[in-house]
């Protein structure tokens, strides 16, 4: 995720307006910042690695000069955070400039290809093929518009991008699919941007733009068309809500909005490039050892990832809380061993200090992270980057679930490279984890008034249990984490079949008890520990299969998930109703979900 925003004023100093602009989109991507303006000399680029305050006071982004720019704050995905890699890219000549929020699945082929004829890299990144292209275009004659639209043609995967010229240098070309574009009507200005927030301050006046959409800004006015070229009416609308709310797209707390921007981050995420995906498989078959560490959420993550490795690629994992790694692994570590590392920030102290210590052993480090550019990334022999964006929230909430796609994703790659799936069958799994984003979606919806309803039935309740059988023995402890750290009702996750070991002792009259129940081979014990509970009294709140009658008749309250999701990837669609319930006990109870009390978006300290 990162941030674009540019603008075309009819007189004026364009660079100081984007970077006011990139400074509200700031929340998108942090790592490095860049401007490129367009007068009568040509294309003028500053950028740099950094915040945007300390790059401005370094570089002076906005005395750069031009009435019209386009200007970028990133979240690295292809290539580290760097002075190179920074936006604004440009073209061979310096004639071309774009910026870019996406990701583009099939950038290592079209940059072999441009290298092929003759073209000179300057990045790492996947964005500068697009000016590239755009400069080939325009070198077989094409309209700097024309250009732009044979660009995106060739291009697979996300984007919003803006494009300048000095062909045209009274316009601003922007593209559109699957990542956020607005633009914003001023008087006699234009804008363009990633979100309505960073266009407020001069504009209520915005038009949204669709996937698949091509928009012209230029003195004449915006014009919005489809690829092949059809124009497109819209009608732009007046902006009711305040900066503040608008920050939060509209959503009254951030972990609302990433609650809702799940479907989103995993379909990111399984655009992670194959490459990455069979380098890690094979560290991980030819490990003797595998360690999955992390904390907190991210340990749930591993927990889940401990399951699916062992059921699809028959390899045995130990998942290992990371402040606990060093006292319990210490010596069973060698250069046989693997680390796979996850940690959404990628500085979680105990996860840091688990993966030195292992690399100093000879150990092999992996890690899932959704930060490049951290501390676990400069430390691994390899990582894979999630595509969450960044999360504002205390509360992990898509940064887990698109961990555990991730994980998904690597489990069946393994599975195959170790011959234990035919090509069919690993398609088949494969379609089905490309469904999960359309299962979350629609799992919200559906279950969003349910959980209202629970959560205001029961968040004065003094203690919860979530209890789930395989799997979804992480999906519970994930439960359970999310209810007690935003809402501080006490909340324990278990195995369901060891309650009867102890934690049933506790059970009254009207105790909730959370079952996740998908369809799997659990499901039959897992009725037995309903009925337990049930007998002493216990509510049942239950997530199941929507076709099954028997749990939801067990039921004092049912969640229907969707049928079809594959066991293995449950826990990806099964915690999402759960996020919701921490979230609205918490704001039934007058409490901040952002912000929980006694607590780090990152724990840096051991
Ligand atoms: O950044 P990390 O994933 O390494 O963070 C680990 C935990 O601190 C984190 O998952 C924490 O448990 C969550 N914020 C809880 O929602």
């Amino acid at each position: 995720m990162c941030g674009i925003f540019g603008c075309l004023l009819e007189d004026g100093h364009a660079a100081k307006v984007i970077l006011e602009g990139l400074k509200k989109l700031e929340y998108r991507g942090y790592d490095s910042v860049g401007i490129a303006t367009l007068d009568a000399r040509g294309i003028h680029v500053k950028k740099d690695k950094g915040k945007i305050a300390e790059v401005e006071a370094r570089l002076s982004l906005s005395s750069l000069p031009g009435n019209l720019g386009i200007g970028h704050t990133r979240w690295a995905t292809h290539g580290a955070p760097s002075q190179v890699n920074a936006h604004p890219h440009t073209d061979c000549t310096g004639a071309i400039a774009v910026v870019h929020n996406g990701v583009i699945e099939n950038f290592m082929q079209l940059r072999s290809e441009l290298e092929g004829r003759g073209h000179k890299f300057k990045s790492a990144t996947d964005t500068e093929v697009i000016a590239h292209l755009v400069e080939e275009g325009i070198a077989r004659g094409l309209p700097f518009l024309k250009a732009v639209i044979e660009a995106v043609k060739v291009i697979d995967g996300s984007y919003a991008i803006a494009v300048i010229s000095v062909k045209e240098p009274d316009t601003i070309i922007c593209a559109r699919k699957e990542s956020p574009l607005v633009i914003g009507i001023g008087d006699r200005t234009l804008y363009c941007a990633s979100d309505i927030p960073a266009i407020l301050p001069y504009t209520r006046k915005v038009a949204v733009i669709e996937d698949g959409e091509v928009v012209v800004l230029s003195k004449a006015g915006f014009k919005i068309l489809k690829l092949d070229g059809t124009p497109v009416s819209r009608a732009p609308f007046i902006v009711q809500w305040s900066a503040e709310e608008a920050e939060r797209g509209g959503y009254p707390h951030f972990m609302l909005k990433e609650i809702f921007e799940q479907p989103l981050a995993i379909k990111n995420t399984l655009r992670v490039p194959k490459v990455y995906l069979k380098l890690s498989s094979t560290i991980l078959s030819d490990s003797k050892r595998l360690f999955l560490v992390a904390a907190g959420t991210s340990y749930h993550a591993g927990l889940a990832a401990s399951y699916m490795l062992s059921s699809l690629a028959h390899i045995s994992s130990t998942p290992v809380i990371a402040s606990e790694f060093i006292s319990l692994c210490n010596n069973t570590i060698d250069e046989e061993t693997v680390v796979l590392a996850i940690s959404q920030s990628g500085e979680t102290a105990d996860t840091l200090s688990a993966v030195r210590c292992a690399k100093e052993q000879g150990a092999k480090i992996l890690s899932i992270t959704n930060v490049v550019g951290s501390s676990i990334t400069r430390l691994s022999d390899i990582y894979i980057c999630t595509q969450a964006g960044p999360e504002v929230g205390v509360a992990a909430t898509k940064t887990f679930t698109t961990q555990l796609t991730t994980l998904a994703l690597l489990a069946i790659h393994v599975s195959m490279d170790r011959g234990l799936l035919t090509t069919s069958e690993a398609q088949e799994l494969l379609d089905n984890l490309h469904k999960v984003p359309g299962f979350v979606d629609r799992t919200l919806k559906e279950t969003e008034p349910l959980v209202k309803k629970v959560s205001d039935l029961y968040c004065n309740k003094n203690s919860f249990y979530f209890l789930g059988r395989g799997i979804s023995v992480a999906t519970a402890l994930e439960g359970a984490l999310k209810l007690k750290e935003i809402s501080y009702i006490h909340a324990e996750g278990y195995p369901a079949g060891e309650s009867k070991h102890g934690p049933i002792a506790l059970i009254e009259d009207g105790f909730p008890c959370v079952f996740v129940a998908p369809p799997d081979e659990t499901r039959a014990n897992i009725v037995g520990n309903i009925m337990e509970m049930m007998a002493r009294g216990a509510h049942i709140i239950a997530l199941a299969s929507e076709d099954d009658k028997e749990i939801e008749e067990l039921s004092t309250h049912f969640l229907p998930m969707p049928r079809e999701v594959y066991k293995y990837f449950t826990p990806i669609v099964y915690i999402t109703p759960l996020q919701l319930l921490a979230y609205y006990s918490a704001v039934t109870l007058g409490y901040d979900p952002d912000k929980p009390r006694n607590l780090a978006k990152s724990v840096t300290v051991l």
